[in-house]
């Protein structure tokens, strides 16, 4: 070969290098930035989704009918040789909650939603704080961030029929075999006529530290003391905000309490896979009672402005890989994002007009 030859051999190869290296870093930038499938569900697109084309202004993207909460958690000390957290040490910790319902509608009749909640946010003088937001279904039906959205997609009424395709929803759940725990517990839950009778899931699990930094998987369950009475089959005269009435009646006569109760998963148990219910035999350990004694109307109340991001967690806590978990993080500063900024602009334009 020439000295020409090889000088253009040379270059050639130099440049295939480069091209090499240059698609690599844009694949990989592309990958990092979620835009190939697996990765794909951005916290913009689930809240836009959540939304489904009706922001209401100022409110939670999901969630968005609640009232807030104020009591105390008394902590029994027992989780405390597994966590070092200092809300479960023994002694009585304040905080802010909120019972809602699902869905992104503030106006929602209570008792037609399919799903009820428990928030609960901790804030401790040296500086910790602790928030779980909880759900009536012990386990997701899908185990990915994605499914979930695809989910969200099937169940979201059609804007020609106002209904959402059963045939569409059908199809989904025959696709995700994983969705059977989460099917069988929709089959056999019956719901209460009252926030105080519902259990409340952590259904992502959590890692709780002991003081030797060994880590535990957990998942917890807020368990109610009050005995529950089943819902009525007819609901279509009832009053819409016949579990937030309920609940104020209730209160003023005496506070409703929960026991949180925490499972720990033992070595064959998936801490990622919330699809999964854990054997009822695990070790369950009660960490103390949640008691709530005030309810308050949510705007302008004490827990409007909290995001209950599932993610901030004291010092002996920590998330686990969970997908699901990890996504739920970023979806809830979109959403409060979104919420605080409207807030802001209403009382700007209030202030503005008087
Ligand atoms: C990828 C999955 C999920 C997404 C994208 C998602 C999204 C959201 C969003 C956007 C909010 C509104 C946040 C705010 O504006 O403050 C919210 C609230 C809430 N979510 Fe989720 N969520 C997911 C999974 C879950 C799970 C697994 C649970 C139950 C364990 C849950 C329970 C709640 C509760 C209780 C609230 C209301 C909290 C409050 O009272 O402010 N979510 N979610």
């Amino acid at each position: 070969m020439g000295n020409n030859a090889q000088i253009s051999t040379s270059i050639s190869k130099r440049y295939a290098l480069l091209i090499v290296v240059v698609t690599t870093l844009v694949i990989a930038f592309l990958y990092a930035a979620g835009l190939f499938g697996g990765h794909g569900t951005t916290a913009q697109q689930f809240v836009n989704l959540q939304e489904n084309n009706k922001p209401q202004f100022s409110f939670r993207r999901a969630h968005a009918k609640g009232v807030c909460l104020a009591g105390e958690f008394e902590s029994s000390g027992l989780l405390s040789p597994y966590s070092t957290s200092e809300f479960f040490q023994k002694g009585a910790q304040p905080f802010v909650g909120r019972f809602s319902i699902a869905g992104g509608n503030p106006l929602a009749p209570d008792l037609a939603a399919p799903v009820r909640s428990l928030a609960l946010s901790f804030a401790s003088d040296s500086g910790q704080r602790w928030r779980t937001a909880m759900n009536t279904p012990p386990v997701m039906a899908v185990r990915t961030p994605e499914e979930f959205y695809q989910q969200i997609q099937v169940l979201t009424p059609d804007p020609a029929t106002g209904k959402p395709d059963g045939e569409k929803i059908k199809a989904f759940f025959a696709a995700h075999p994983e969705t059977a725990a989460f099917n069988a517990w929709k089959n056999s839950y019956t719901a209460t006529t009252s926030f105080a009778t519902e259990q409340y899931h952590s259904i992502n699990a959590f890692y709780v530290l002991d003081a030797q930094g060994q880590r535990q998987a957990v998942r917890w369950a807020a368990v109610p003391q009050a005995h529950a009475q089943p819902m009525a089959a007819d609901i279509s005269d009832s009053d819409p905000d016949a579990l937030q009435n309920e609940l104020a009646q209730r209160l003023a006569e005496n506070p409703v309490r929960f026991d949180l109760m925490v499972s720990l998963a033992d070595e064959s148990d998936d801490e990622n896979n919330a699809t999964i219910a854990w054997p009822a035999e695990r070790k369950t350990i009660n960490a103390g009672t949640v008691v709530i004694r005030s309810v308050q109307p949510q705007q302008g109340g004490a827990c409007e402005g909290i995001n209950f991001d599932p993610l901030v967690l004291p010092q002996g806590m920590q998330a686990t890989d969970d997908p699901i978990l990890n996504a739920r993080g970023s979806a809830y500063a979109e959403s409060y994002r979104r919420r605080a900024r409207e807030s802001f602009i209403e009382a700007q334009t209030a202030g503005a007009q008087q």
